[in-house]
């Protein structure tokens, strides 16, 4: 770790001081690469994080695009700045103008989570690299292979040495020494509660943390059920339930509840159940301890009442989780509140849309969240009152497409993500003033 940190500090001047354009070039030159070698990349996140095969080819395509835009995106958004006048404030002489830029943070530790081994790390990588820092990057220790083949193709571009530095290990042994090491300038880290840790600990660095979710899906009584009913259940069931922006809760008003109930159950039910290379739709969890924190919250629902839908029960065979509705979860459950990560939707009837609202907003996590209504100015008002970072009106929660904002409240994160807003994060701001003369120039 310490040699990784030596390297990056080494590195990151000569890779701020090289222009920006080329800076750009060489991460469409990663991209390319990994568009030619996603198959492999594909195949490693089939085998290491059960990601169905069609889904594992997305992810990497989906990089390689990142990557690209990414480029675009820094050289039009670094390559600008402001010039401020002083007399704009009150009082001021018009005798001095400020220069503002935006410069590298220095060396950033990148942290992404097993769900996603690529996509979230270039997501921090690319704004990193183009903004002109070195990176200490900690893959997932299950998706290292799949990140660990992104990282050669970064090389394989011909990155200068040392400025891209990966070090594997469980975040529980080398976690605390890599996130306060000293050389460490910034941390993009995405993840669970130890990020809220990290966020505790970490002192005087830039922070941005996306720490999961509890996405919740209202559902008014003038929406259109089916619409809703097929978001939900892909919202909520693809890679099995293991996103941070998958459909956690559903709060449907009484009146249609029935209806809705009855239409995502009929959607679980037909659900393929297997292994990721024959594209299951749902697939093995990532650990035997996710596998039993799932199955002990969906345990602790039935055990209070809570009803499985459409024949569906709990069923789990090592880390394989069936899917699994379950209608009239109420405030006492543990799945009301917290974030399975796996193929359990918990049902809640609200008789009111306030209560639905007061029940999103009462939530730790503060991600993402939907509403379906076919009145867009109700759908409106509505995701003006819920407070989460993001509301999706008539759709599922997702972070993409990859340039869209993408900020949790409250314990769900810190600092803004999405393309742009990365890039921002990347840097810190830096103002030049010129003292003009008060002489005029009139007079020499
Ligand atoms: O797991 C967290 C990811 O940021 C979710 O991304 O909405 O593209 O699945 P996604």
């Amino acid at each position: 770790m310490d040699a990784a940190y030596d390297a990056a500090k080494v590195a990151q001047p000569g890779w701020a001081q090289t222009p920006l354009w080329k800076r750009a070039e060489l991460l469409h030159k990663a991209a390319a690469l990994m568009r030619e070698h996603a198959a492999p990349m594909a195949a490693a996140l089939v085998a290491e994080v059960a990601k169905p095969a069609k889904d594992a080819a997305t992810e990497v395509l989906r990089s390689a695009d990142l990557i690209s835009f990414t480029a675009e995106e820094g050289v039009r958004r670094l390559g600008e700045g402001r010039a401020l006048l002083a007399d704009s404030f009150p009082g001021a002489a018009r005798s001095k103008m400020s220069i503002e830029t935006r410069v590298p943070l220095g060396v950033v530790l990148c942290v992404p989570p097993f769900n996603y081994p690529v996509n979230l790390a270039v997501s921090k990588l690319g704004p990193a690299l183009i903004a002109g820092n070195a990176v200490v990057l900690k893959p997932p220790t299950q998706g290292a292979g799949a990140c660990l083949h992104m990282v050669a193709c970064f090389a394989a571009a011909g990155f200068p040495a040392g400025l891209i530095n990966t070090v594997t290990g469980r975040g529980a042994e080398i976690g605390d020494f890599m996130t306060l090491h000293p050389k460490v300038n910034g941390i993009s880290f995405t993840g669970g509660d130890t990020g809220l840790e990290i966020a505790k600990k970490a002192a005087m660095i830039p922070l941005q943390m996306e720490l999961g979710g509890k996405d919740c899906a209202i559902v008014c009584e003038d929406a259109d059920l089916d619409l809703a009913a097929a978001a939900i259940v892909k919202g909520a069931f693809s890679y099995s339930g293991q996103r941070c922006t998958a459909v956690k809760l559903v709060l449907v008003l009484d009146t249609v509840a029935d209806a809705l109930v009855a239409k995502v159950g009929a959607k679980v039910a037909k659900l393929t159940v297997g292994a990721p290379e024959d594209n299951a739709d749902i697939t093995a969890l990532v650990s035997p301890a996710s596998a039993k924190f799932v199955e002990g919250l969906a345990a602790d629902a039935l055990a209070k009442g809570a009803l499985p839908v459409a024949g569906l029960t709990l069923k789990r065979e090592g880390n394989l989780i069936h899917p699994l509705v379950l209608d009239r979860v109420t405030p006492d459950m543990r799945l009301a509140w917290e974030e399975p990560f796996g193929p359990v939707l918990p049902i809640v009837r609200v008789p009111t849309v306030d209560a639905a609202v007061a029940h999103v907003n009462a939530s730790r996590l503060a991600l993402q969240g939907c509403v379906f209504s076919s009145h867009i100015d109700r759908a409106l008002m509505i995701a003006d009152a819920m407070s989460t970072g993001t509301v999706q009106i008539n759709g599922a929660p997702a972070r993409g497409p990859d340039h869209f904002l993408f900020a949790g409240f409250r314990d769900s994160g810190l600092s803004s993500q999405g393309v742009g807003p990365s890039i921002e994060f990347m840097t810190k701001q830096k103002s030049v003033v010129i003292n003009l003369p008060s002489a005029s120039y009139a007079t020499g």
